[in-house]
């Protein structure tokens, strides 16, 4: 049957595709308003629940019955680092992994980025190092300084303004990073008193999974893509429009025989790593046995590449390719997303997007073209009908 909407419906599935149903774009802005509507959908938060909400409201609406599967997880939350440097503080920005605490020492400026060799001649036992950043990598500078009994260390930027980053693992001292602006002066103030204090703390994460199903049989695809988003960024492209994509293509399958066959998931704690999927494959295993596919869409609201980008098996690109012939190959693994841990399962996977897009992860992720989704899913569409052989 086909759902005509009041109002605009894309007729680009006839030209795209040839395909008999239409994507309503007015009724996906809709939903990606609803979305935004309450903030960065960061997975726990009372924005991401009022999200989960709304899309299992939606999915009810179309006829599907829709659990929740919960799930928690522990996340490093930064509350904020105090550096004072001989009276004045300076702003400074914890690396991920540095230890926790608050420590007090005499600084000692190293000549350099902190390799050993910067070291030579320098007694730096109970003391706060500052070094500059670059040449060797944030854990190593932070290693090289413990070894010698520094109690804590100052990483300056090399480029104008703050920096996020990262140990690349657990480190044994409090370290942050401060701009070139506030921490040249550093470099001219050995023996001045610090006070250094990172305070990171451990908490626990509520995610939900929102699942709909129409069939009693295990699912041979599931399509579906993540509806979290990262702290300070409306997740407009990253994900609702794939969110919104995998909403509407359910809402345009409900009455077929296909419903039957398919689940659609939307994800959660992606952004915090894949704790969604992960935990979803984790918890169903024979079902995840029995997939043909799992169709993954994340960022489909911005056109960045030419043309359609779809990663993931080979086999199934080769099915995308004869539904949409200009798709592009992205290989097996490009970005990471919630279709990693269905192919680890050894699921077939597709992943679908239009590319990374510059306001990715920033507050400027604002933009979306519901007609640039609606061709996305008029896509995923034609692999699913392929999969299951229509
Ligand atoms: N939406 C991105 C993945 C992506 C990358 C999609 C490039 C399209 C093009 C996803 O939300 C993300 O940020 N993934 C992280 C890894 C994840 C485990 C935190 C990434 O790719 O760095
Ligand atoms: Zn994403």
């Amino acid at each position: 049957m086909i759902r005509w909407v009041p109002g605009a419906v894309a007729a680009l599935s006839v030209m795209f595709l040839g395909a008999s149903v239409a994507f309503s774009t007015e009724r996906m802005s809709a939903d990606v308003t609803a979305l935004l509507s309450q903030g960065p959908r960061v997975a726990g938060t009372p924005s991401a629940v009022a999200a989960g909400d709304y899309l299992a409201l939606e999915l009810r609406k179309a006829g599907y019955t829709v659990e929740f599967q919960p799930f928690t997880y522990s996340r490093t939350r930064d509350l904020g680092s105090l550096l004072n440097v001989g009276g004045a503080n300076l702003e400074a920005n914890a690396l991920t992994g540095s230890a926790s605490r608050k420590v007090e020492g005499e600084l000692v400026a190293v000549p350099g980025v902190g390799a050993a060799a910067d070291y030579t001649g320098l007694e730096v036992r109970g003391k706060v190092v500052a070094v500059r950043r670059g040449v060797i990598p944030f854990g190593e500078k932070v290693r090289q300084a413990a070894e010698r009994g520094a109690v804590g260390v100052i990483v300056v930027n090399n480029a104008p303004g703050l920096v996020r980053g990262t140990l690349g693992g657990a480190g044994t001292v409090p370290a942050v990073l401060v701009s070139q602006e506030r921490g040249d002066a550093l470099f001219q103030q050995s023996g001045a008193r610090v006070s250094l204090e990172v305070r990171i703390v451990d908490e626990q994460v509520q995610g939900r999974n929102v699942i709909a199903k129409r069939g009693t049989a295990a699912p041979e695809v599931v399509v579906g893509g993540h509806y979290d988003s990262v702290p300070g960024a409306p997740g407009a492209n990253d994900n609702a429009s794939g969110t919104v994509t995998t909403l509407e293509l359910a809402r345009q399958l409900a009455d077929s025989p296909l419903a039957q066959r398919t689940w659609f998931i939307l994800f959660d704690g992606e952004e915090d790593g894949l704790w969604g999927s992960r935990r979803f494959v984790e918890a169903n295993p024979e079902l995840v046995r029995g997939l043909k596919a799992m169709l993954n869409i994340d960022m489909v609201g911005v056109k960045v590449s030419q043309t359609l980008g779809v990663g993931g098996t080979s086999s199934l690109f080769e099915v995308a390719k004869v539904v949409e012939p200009s798709v592009f190959s992205m290989g097996a693994s490009n970005g990471s997303s919630d279709h990693a841990p269905f192919a680890s399962a050894g699921v077939p996977v597709l992943f679908f997007h239009w590319g990374l897009d510059p306001n990715y992860h920033q507050p400027s992720d604002t933009a979306y073209d519901t007609a640039l989704m609606a061709q996305t899913g008029q896509v995923v569409r034609g692999v699913v009908e392929r999969v299951l052989g229509r």
